[in-house]
Parts: C-alpha cells; structure tokens; sequence
C-alpha cells in the first residue's frame, strides 16, 4: 500500500489540510474525560498517532506529554506545535517505550487499523504502557452502522500567499471487508499559482460494538462518553477503558 501523501511529501501543508485552533472544542471533551478518570495533578500521557499535535496542542498546558507517530515529517509539526513534548517515531501496533504513563491516547489516527488483529495490536501497545488503574481514551470517526456508503466534503484554509482546497471523497469498495477508502484531491495555489495533487488512504471501519468488545478482551474497563464533534451530527463517542487489576 502506498503511503498516504498527507503525510509525507505533503505533510508540510497538514496546518492547511486541518488548523490546530480547529481541535479546541473536541480537546475540551478529551479534557473533562481524562480528569474524570485520572482526578487532578499534571498527569502524563502517551499520544499514539500524534500527527501533527493539534488535538495534544490543547491538552499541554495541563499534561506532561509523549507523543508517538508513524511519520516523522508529521513529527515535525507536532514539535513545531508542541515543543515540550517529547516526540518518537513508532508504530503503535509495535511500539514499546520502556515506561508507563497515567493515561494513553488514541485521537482519529486509529483509523489507519485495517483489521481486528490491528486493533488488538493497539490495545496491546496502550496496556504496555500502562499501570492497573490506567486509563486509554480512543475516538472512532466512523462504525459500520454510521458510515453512509459515499460521503463527499469540501474546504479552503489560508495561510500567507497559500490558498489551501480539500475535496474528500470517501467510498466503501467492498462492504464485507473492514476498510474503506478515502480519495483526497489538493487544490493548492502558491503566489497565484494552482497545482492539483491527488491522495489515497485506505482507513478501518468496524461495527461499533467491535471497540467496546476488542477493549474488554484486552484487559479493560469500557464506558462510552459522549463525543458530539461531527459536522454532520452523526453518532460519535469517546471510548474511555481502564486497565483492570
Ligand atoms: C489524521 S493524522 C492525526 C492528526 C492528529 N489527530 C492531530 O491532532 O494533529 C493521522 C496520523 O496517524 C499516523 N499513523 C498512521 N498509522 C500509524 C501507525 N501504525 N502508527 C503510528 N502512527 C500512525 C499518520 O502518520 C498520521 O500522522
């Protein structure tokens, strides 16, 4: 599979394709679920598929932070963005850092896990970085039973002499599977002058009971918190699992 240009040769316009100032509303439910959980105190948490750290951009000011990503040009925004936090390109099926952290994150880079065995793979990760009593907080964008078959969308962002367009076409080639595909064609004009650029990422879909059930068999504690960040106004949630004794 090819690897999606977002965040690789393109990764440098990722401020473009998604502003952090964007995340400031669902960061504050990521907020009120972590505090639920771990009480007060500058925990220290584990971001796994950080990207470029708009969603950790927000939480840094009351969390110690360590942050993992696939990508190490994604990497670069995120120290750009957060620099106090300490970066380390990984994969988070198979990364293991050698410490524990009080909670482990999981914001919409869990949807590049194709498959069950990918997912459990995940919840490996987060429990080796974790004591009993630890928390991991997971947002799915889509379920099987929320995801509309064809769905298109369409913005612009600015940012000095770039204008930024973004058309994303997702489609399901075939609903047995757990996957489904995201085309993403870039509009980019720099000083006047337009370049097209197209992207494709193959991403997870799985039933929503799949999270809950995968997290239970991984050793832990699952509540469903209210997560009502999509434009569309589709069904969304915060996983939030503890780590059992
Ligand atoms: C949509 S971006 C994340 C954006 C992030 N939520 C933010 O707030 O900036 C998805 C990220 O997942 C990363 N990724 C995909 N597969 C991964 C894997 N197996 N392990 C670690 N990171 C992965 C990509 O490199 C990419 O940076």
């Amino acid at each position: 599979m090819n690897e999606p240009r977002m965040y690789h040769d393109l990764a440098h316009f990722w401020t473009l394709v998604s502003p952090p100032e964007d995340y400031a509303e669902e960061a504050a439910i990521w907020l009120d679920a972590l505090r639920s959980k771990l009480g007060p105190g500058r925990h220290h948490v584990l971001e796994l598929g950080v990207g470029g750290g708009n969603n950790l951009s927000h939480l840094t000011e009351e969390f110690d932070a360590t942050a993992v990503d696939l990508s190490d040009a994604m990497l670069e925004n995120s120290r750009k963005l957060n620099p106090g936090v300490d970066h380390h390109v990984g994969d988070m099926r198979t990364v293991r850092l050698g410490r524990k952290f009080d909670a482990v994150l999981i914001h919409d880079a869990i949807a590049y896990m194709l498959s069950e065995d990918d997912l459990r793979q995940v919840f490996s990760t987060a429990r080796a970085h974790l004591e009993p009593g630890g928390v991991v907080v997971i947002s799915p964008d889509w379920y099987r039973e929320t995801f509309p078959g064809t769905k298109i969308h369409s913005w612009t962002n600015n940012r000095g002499d770039i204008e930024f367009s973004c058309t994303e076409y997702a489609h399901d080639p075939d609903p047995e599977d757990t996957t489904f595909e995201t085309v993403f064609i870039y509009f980019i004009k720099e000083s006047g002058v337009l370049r097209v650029e197209q992207d494709r990422h193959t991403v997870g879909l799985f039933p929503k009971d799949t999270w809950s059930h995968l997290l239970i068999e991984s050793g832990f504690d699952v509540e469903l918190g209210p997560y009502p960040v999509a434009e569309d106004g589709r069904e969304m949630h915060l996983f939030v699992g503890v780590l059992r004794e």
